[in-house]
């Protein structure tokens, strides 16, 4: 089989198989390790606490964001947080009732049962949902036709922490039986500075200020891209150095991966590059940008624009996309019609 892994750019925020063992090892436990976001973190901890002091499971949590800012590690701090067991599924993988039911009749009283990528569960789980969520409870069909009847069975008390990264795709009642949302933000750069320290500190490898602040800063403010980049800097500077990562053994190891000072790569350079020289700019349509640039509509949507757009380098009209004088200021380009 062909190693789709040499396609992916080190700087693609979505998981890869390359970071499964590491991300478990770097994952913030409690909240108080976990850096950043301080206000869901506030949030969260009011009501993490209230419910504790209650003697009550948490109501039901839903967390949305970029992919890479810290919704799984954030359902996991939220069992650990609870004292309680974290019991792992996402949307896709629930697509017959039966393993929703068996599921949901295994938890136990407090459980965190944690949905990834929830806004990818059918209509039928869905339904099955609603009442475990608003009354632990699980109606199952018994017999067909006019014989059919139905059993309620109850269940323990739980929490269900949902994760997407598609707000947009989730409907409307299963949003609304979610107690609290919670929006992960992409990092600010003294956060993903911390960050890095943290996972050196972590993975022992000696790192100094100025050093980390560089990974940080090329890192599109996500710490899963802080993580990685981290221990590619690592083996650069321990095969063509003597093992100490300084500032310019850094920026060499990147420039290597094609990541520039602010952290774009090729794919994102090759998009703002089609969006000012083959549509001069835009607007254009996402479909059509995408095929401009070979990439899939959901990759850009979800990978290279959100970030372009938090660094306003594009923005999103109503007639599509457009580049930004600081897109045309950072490829070096002029803007038609700013005629300094
Ligand atoms: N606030 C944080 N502090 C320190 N490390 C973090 C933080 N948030 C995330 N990380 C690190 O980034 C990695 C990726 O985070 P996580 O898997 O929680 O992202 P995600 O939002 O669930 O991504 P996806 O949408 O792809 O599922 C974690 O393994 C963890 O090491
Ligand atoms: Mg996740």
């Amino acid at each position: 089989m062909e190693d789709a892994r040499k396609d992916v750019s080190p700087v693609d925020a979505s998981a890869q198989p390359e970071d499964a063992g590491m991300e478990l090892s770097l994952r913030p436990k409690s909240l108080s390790e976990f850096i950043g976001q301080p206000k869901v973190k506030e949030n969260l901890s009011i009501f993490l606490e209230a419910a504790k002091q209650r003697g009550e499971p948490c109501e039901h949590v839903l967390l949305y964001g970029p992919p890479g800012l810290g919704k799984t590690t954030l359902a996991h701090v939220i069992g650990n947080e609870m004292g309680a067991h974290t019991k792992v599924t996402s949307g896709p993988a629930l697509d017959r009732v039966g393993d929703l039911a068996a599921i949901l009749t295994n938890l136990e009283e407090g459980d965190v049962l944690f949905v990834d990528e929830i806004h990818r569960m059918n209509r039928t789980i869905e339904e099955v949902l609603y009442p475990a969520m608003e009354d632990y409870a699980l109606d199952i069909v018994i017999g067909k036709g006019p014989t059919a009847r139905t059993l309620r069975l109850d269940l323990k008390r739980f929490t269900l922490v949902g994760a997407t990264t598609k707000l947009s795709l989730l409907s409307a009642p299963l949003r609304d039986r979610f107690g609290s949302v919670y929006h992960l933000d992409f990092y600010g750069e003294d956060e993903m500075t911390s960050i890095v320290r943290r996972s050196a500190a972590l993975l022992d490898i000696p790192i100094d200020h100025a050093s980390a602040r560089t990974i940080a800063g090329r890192s599109r403010r996500t710490p899963r891209i802080a993580n990685r980049l981290l221990k590619r800097a690592r083996d650069y500077a321990q095969v063509r150095g003597d093992g100490t990562l300084t500032p310019s053994v850094v920026i060499d190891a990147l420039e290597r991966l094609d990541i520039d000072p602010r952290g774009l790569d090729q794919a994102d350079r090759a998009l703002l590059r089609a969006l000012i020289e083959k549509f001069r700019g835009g607007p254009v349509g996402l479909t059509t940008l995408a095929a401009a640039t070979s990439q899939e509509v959901d990759t850009v949507e979800e990978v290279i624009e959100p970030f372009l757009m938090q660094e306003g380098m594009i923005e999103r009209t109503s007639r599509g996309r457009m580049a930004t004088p600081i897109a045309y200021k950072h490829l070096g380009m002029e803007q038609p019609g700013s005629s300094q």
